[in-house]
């Protein structure tokens, strides 16, 4: 049985006022089972929820990047995953689609990074996803598939132990459409049919989230598929009650 995911991906979102709310409603938050939960919040505030929130191991922290250099040097502007490590993350996003798009993150950095982060000890949120162009072109289970396969190539595939892949279409992120609950089975099953060729134990214990647009009104359709194991949540984690929701339809697809 894979644990159900579920992570905040808060972008460049919040202020010390949103975040003490978010943690006064997540503080509480302390099932005895239930999806692993992790809040990915800027990093000038990962700090302030490592104070609030730590007390809480049911909630664990996460950064949205990391650099791809490994060792402390003159890299101004850089965060390390060890600097990460150091606060007290236990996560980070690899490869999000606005890192690869609008930053021109390469499917090879987006591996070097996968790698610093789990050589520092951090898990990490690997996003993979195609543009609508891609789509429409016939070619999103080439491109996604390849997202994967650079990182396995790179990191091997024993790395994805450390790892949960969300698949989020580049389309339906932050444009309020979701994919269909179908199109996302059927990414996900080829997902994890590829990683079914480096090891079934694997294949079958890695978990595979959906991304874009998942709001407290449609996760259930989501979370009810076979191959998807949880969410990863953009607009709608910024309102703590609304991510709590997501958070329970996680628990009881
Ligand atoms: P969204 O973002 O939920 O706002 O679509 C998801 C993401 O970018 O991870």
């Amino acid at each position: 049985m894979r644990r159900p995911f579920v992570a905040a991906n808060w972008k460049m979102h919040g202020r010390l006022a949103v975040l003490r709310s978010y943690a006064r409603a997540l503080g509480p938050y302390h099932p005895t089972d239930g999806p692993e939960v992790v809040v990915c919040p800027p990093v000038p505030y990962l700090r302030f929820f490592a104070e609030h929130l730590s007390p809480s191991a049911s909630i664990a922290l996460g950064a949205q990047d990391c650099s791809v250099e490994t060792d402390d040097g003159a890299y101004t502007g850089e965060i390390s995953a060890a600097m990460l490590a150091d606060i007290g993350c236990r996560w980070v996003i690899v490869g999000h689609s606005e890192r690869r798009h609008r930053y021109g993150e390469t499917d090879a950095e987006v591996a070097a990074k996968f790698q610093a982060a789990v050589a520092a000890g951090l898990s990490a949120i690997l996003c993979v996803g195609e543009t609508h162009q891609e789509r429409d072109a016939g070619r999103a289970r080439a491109v996604v598939l390849g997202q994967l396969d650079s990182v396995l190539e790179a990191a091997g595939p024993a790395a994805l132990e450390h790892a949960v892949i969300a698949y989020e279409p580049v389309w339906a992120i932050g444009s309020g459409v979701p994919a269909t609950a179908q199109a996302v089975e059927d990414m996900q099953g080829a997902l994890r049919l590829a990683v079914t060729a480096h090891g079934r134990e694997l294949a079958e214990s890695l978990r595979i989230v959906y991304g874009g647009s998942v709001t407290p009104g449609n996760a259930a359709q989501f979370l009810g598929q076979p191959s998807v194991d949880g969410a990863l949540v953009g607009g709608a984690a910024l309102d703590a009650d609304e991510f709590l929701a997501i958070v329970r339809a996680a628990r009881n697809p």
